[in-house]
């Protein structure tokens, strides 16, 4: 899979892409990363790429002529099998579901806001989508592409060792993940569940099972009604 980034700030890329689970992905490439510097097309000397709102406003806005330069760059070589996404709060909420839809491109381009963001029309005529990672505001989409990114990656077939460690994660089945104990089995005077020591399989997926309803109970009920009704449907 090959993520093209369109960024003010290349040098933030790899980050974090480079290490552990991702690392190794990277260094075998089952992924890859390609940034391409925003302000490498603007046709100023003094290099700017944003200029004021319309209508007033604090903040700047990234051009849609200087995006749009750095956008055909990125689409040079580029496959038929890919998607074009804009980080941005303003967006629709990314979640598993998504990040699985995600994976099936060969290609994403992530363009990378900063400021008060682009200029709607160059995210209108080239169909791109916003999306979000939550209700909160980072200072521009790098951060939230990395995380993306990685979210994205740990999906792709290879890059986790154990494939069982996916099924069982968080959201996989509109549940979150039990909970996890490892040794000692006595600590600091709790102990780990008799049932996960006693070696029968079935009892230990039953437990499991239990513990992952009643958390997304309590803690994400929206998340479970969700689980609620696949389960509906598929009896
Ligand atoms: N850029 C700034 N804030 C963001 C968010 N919440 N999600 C995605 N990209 C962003």
């Amino acid at each position: 899979m090959k993520f093209k980034i369109l960024t003010l700030f290349p040098e933030i890329f790899p980050g974090p892409l480079a290490y552990s689970i991702c690392g190794k992905a990277l260094s075998r490439k089952l992924f890859t990363i390609e940034t391409i510097n925003i302000r490498n097309f603007s046709e100023k000397k003094s290099k700017i790429v944003d200029d004021n709102p319309y209508g007033g406003g604090p903040g700047m806005i990234l051009k849609p002529d200087v995006m749009q330069k750095a956008l055909d760059c990125a689409m040079k070589n580029s496959v038929k099998k890919k998607k074009l996404i804009y980080l941005s709060p303003g967006g629709k909420q990314v979640n598993s579901e998504k990040i699985n839809q995600l994976i099936k491109f060969d290609e994403l381009i992530l363009i990378c806001g900063r400021y008060e963001g682009v200029d709607c029309r160059f995210l209108e005529y080239n169909k791109i989508e916003e999306v979000s990672l939550g209700d909160y505001v980072l200072s521009g989409g790098e951060i939230a592409s990395i995380i993306l990114i990685d979210a994205c990656v740990r999906l792709i077939p290879e890059v986790l060792g154990n494939k069982n460690s996916l099924k069982s994660e968080s959201f996989q089945n509109h549940l979150l993940e039990y909970p996890q104990y490892t040794k000692p089995s006595n600590w600091k005077g709790i102990k780990v569940p008799e049932v996960l020591m006693n070696g029968n399989h079935k009892e230990i997926s039953d437990w499991r099972l239990k513990k992952s309803i009643e958390k997304t109970k309590n803690v994400r009920p929206d998340l479970f009604k969700t689980f609620a009704r696949k389960n509906r449907e598929i009896k």
